[in-house]
């Protein structure tokens, strides 16, 4: 039977991910991986001006160490990813990410249009999770082409990354079912 590598291969006698690794073959998953990986590190550099300015609007002490914490994964993530793209032999570029782009303007003109508060604590925290769960979504699948193309360590890099995203999302949820949303509703 044959394996997903080996159908992804042109030379199928190939170990796992070998040949696109030193570009004597790029398949259309490994063009698609290295594609989401620009994507996505775009998306992380433009969180790390975004986040401080969520930072400044939030008035929850739990909310803006939440925030605070998560920012410094951030520029981890961003240092992960420089790894990820070493392993493919390739340099940390970015293409623009539409989706983080748009997403980060509705936080922002949803933080213009909103006094400190709870009500704008509950609204950073809707617009803070909108945004882990399009990383999620991102690191999930770059972590499956990863599987698919043989490349371990990637996949490794990108999984801790992914369950970063996957617990700042749950603490996002722990801070409003925790106070946030009750202050919100009683305000
Ligand atoms: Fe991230
Ligand atoms: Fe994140």
């Amino acid at each position: 039977m044959q394996t997903r590598a080996k159908l992804l291969s042109k030379d199928p006698t190939k170990p796992r991910g070998e040949g696109a690794r030193k570009g004597e073959h790029t398949s259309h998953l490994m063009e698609l991986f290295e594609e989401q990986l620009k994507d996505i590190l775009w998306a992380e550099k433009a969180l790390i001006k975004a986040i401080p300015k969520m930072i400044s609007m939030a008035t929850s002490e739990d909310l803006i160490l939440a925030l605070t914490d998560h920012l410094k994964e951030t520029h981890e993530h961003i240092s992960r990813l420089a790894k990820v793209f070493k392993t493919i032999d390739k340099k940390p570029t970015t293409v623009k990410c539409d989706a983080m782009e748009g997403l980060i303007a509705e936080a922002s003109e949803m933080m213009e249009d909103c006094e400190k508060g709870p009500k704008c604590d509950a609204g950073i925290i809707a617009a803070a999770q909108k945004i882990e769960h399009y990383e999620i979504a991102t690191y999930g699948t770059l972590r499956e082409f990863a599987d698919t193309l043989g490349l371990i360590e990637a996949e490794s890099l990108l999984m801790e990354s992914l369950n970063e995203e996957k617990a700042a999302d749950l603490k996002l949820t722990e801070v409003a079912l925790e106070g946030v949303n009750m202050e919100a509703a009683a305000t």
